[in-house]
């Protein structure tokens, strides 16, 4: 098949905002500790923390962290998590039907996170607790000193507030997974009580209400409706989840998954806006896609599988070729949506649905999914561009029609340089790409992410099977560029 698409730095939508490059650390399985967290492992550094871990957060460009869950935050006590370590309380981590020995808590975070250098996003326990303990926890958080909390984060050895602007008022409430689970109207009168309590605490806090758990929710657009009615005023985002997976071997549909994405994207802002135009309201609330991830949930036993044990090897999931491809297209779709999404965090960091595994005692490695990730957080600077391939479309059984080839790119003003990441879906076969440039511009470096086995995985034994190689064949004839996008793929083509 063959497409074609036209760079035009005329033809703007948003900035590229940073934070679209954010993971996820949750207490779940082995994301924390053998994951981020590892004292006594031969490369820990003085705080317990991973060396090798944190090179790869680091190398996969992540900029935001959101901690502490997930399912695990709405039975959390942070108070457990402080303090000296051997004071710390072993509880039931009722999400996940774990023991949480509490060894690792916020301050640990803060430290890990700012050797990171990435910014925390916080979240607050609205399911098991209220508006209370969530004052009480900013307070500890962020307040300088003088007041008993202030004084005792600082007698815990942290003398700085930490300065955590952005909140997550809960997580997953309309699921009856969660712990405190709740309806619309609970939910969003609590998270409108504690939205008007941290404001008062201090006005440039920037909160998150939850939104649905995913699109298949009987709830969904609904739920925010009813949220959003109670919070506008005091809230800055609405979240949304989506985890996706070729259930049922739909690899077809698997590969669109970008276009359930794109609609829930689409969807939540136009309630967003619909619940704005009623309030008579001028402020534009954002979204924070704050879990998002390929994950084979059909792999799961369920929660009643698990017995109590510590950080357990839960949803280690391994990705292939394809999954790296889903995933490159579920950036670009973040990126494509720009003028809308504020937020966005893969899940998870570490170990848990993750881009970066590890062994205990052992090695770190980077999964397939890393690279689209890495390289995308990389190269994607200055502004997002508005690119409309024409091109085939495939059929899929969930989604319909969709595009066969999937893209966007990015021009920054301060160098030049352009960046087009760009999907070829096709399981059929390569499609010929023409790319029409500005003047001036040529090709820089071309890298795809494709192979003739696209079970391929990476492993211990093999960290670098899947990896992004040099593209050949990419052709300049005056404006116009030319290249071969293999059969589900994933390239990235910088112009300067
Ligand atoms: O990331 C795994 C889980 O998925 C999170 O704990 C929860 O928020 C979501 O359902």
């Amino acid at each position: 098949t063959s497409a074609r698409l036209t760079l035009d730095p005329a033809f703007r939508i948003a900035p590229v905002e940073p934070r679209l490059f954010g993971s996820f650390v949750e207490h779940m399985g082995r994301c924390v500790y053998t994951g981020v967290f590892e004292p006594g492992h031969p490369l820990a550094d003085a705080d317990g923390f991973r060396t090798d871990v944190l090179e790869l957060t680091r190398e996969l460009g992540v900029t935001l962290v959101r901690y502490p869950g997930g399912n695990f935050v709405s039975n959390y006590r942070w108070e457990d998590g402080v303090g000296p370590v051997e004071d710390r309380p072993v509880r039931l981590d009722l999400a996940w039907r774990s023991l949480e020995g509490n060894a690792f808590g916020l301050n640990e975070f803060m430290a890990w996170a700012a050797k990171a250098g990435v910014e925390p996003m916080m979240a607050l326990n609205l399911g098991t607790r209220g508006v209370a303990e969530a004052l009480e926890l900013v307070e500890y958080t962020n307040y300088p000193g003088g007041t008993r909390l202030s004084e005792l984060r600082r007698a815990h050895g942290v003398d700085k507030p930490h300065g955590v602007r952005l909140w997550c008022l809960g997580n997953e409430l309309d699921g009856p997974w969660q712990m405190g689970h709740k309806t619309a109207r609970e939910y969003g009168r609590l998270a409108a009580e504690t939205a008007r309590a941290l404001k008062r605490f201090d006005p440039d806090l920037s909160l998150v209400a939850c939104g649905s758990s995913n699109g298949g929710m009987p709830t969904f657009g609904a739920w925010e409706a009813e949220v959003l009615e109670a919070t506008y005023e005091m809230v800055d985002h609405i979240s949304l989840h989506a985890y996706y997976d070729p259930s049922d071997g739909d690899v077809d549909s698997f590969l669109a998954s970008a276009a359930d994405m794109d609609h829930m994207i689409r969807s939540i802002a136009a309630t967003a806006d619909h619940v704005g135009a009623k309030l008579r309201s001028r402020r534009r609330i954002k979204l924070s896609f704050d879990e998002w991830n390929v994950w084979y949930q059909s792999r799961f036993p369920g929660e009643s599988a698990l017995d109590w044990a510590e950080h357990p090897r839960l949803i280690e999931d391994d990705y292939d070729v394809t999954d790296a491809v889903v995933v490159g297209s579920l950036l670009i779709t973040l990126l494509r949506n720009a003028d809308r999404v504020g937020i966005a965090c893969q899940a998870q960091l570490a170990n848990v649905i993750a881009p970066i595994r590890t062994e205990p005692g052992g090695p770190a490695w980077r999964q397939s999914v890393f690279h689209p990730f890495a390289l995308t957080a990389r190269h994607a600077r200055g502004q997002v561009l508005r690119v409309e391939p024409e091109c085939p479309a495939i059929t899929t059984a969930r989604y319909g029609e969709a595009p066969a080839v999937w893209a966007t790119a990015t021009f920054d003003d301060a160098t030049g340089e352009t960046a087009l990441f760009v999907v070829n879906r096709d399981r059929r076969g390569p499609c010929e790409l023409e790319v029409a440039l500005p003047a001036g511009l040529v090709p820089v470096e071309h890298l795809e992410l494709a192979d003739p086995d696209l079970s391929a995985v990476n492993s211990v034994a093999a960290p670098d099977r899947v990896v992004p190689r040099p593209g050949t064949g990419l052709r300049l004839d005056g404006r116009r560029a030319a290249l071969t996008l293999p059969p589900v793929s994933w390239s990235i083509v910088r112009f300067a």
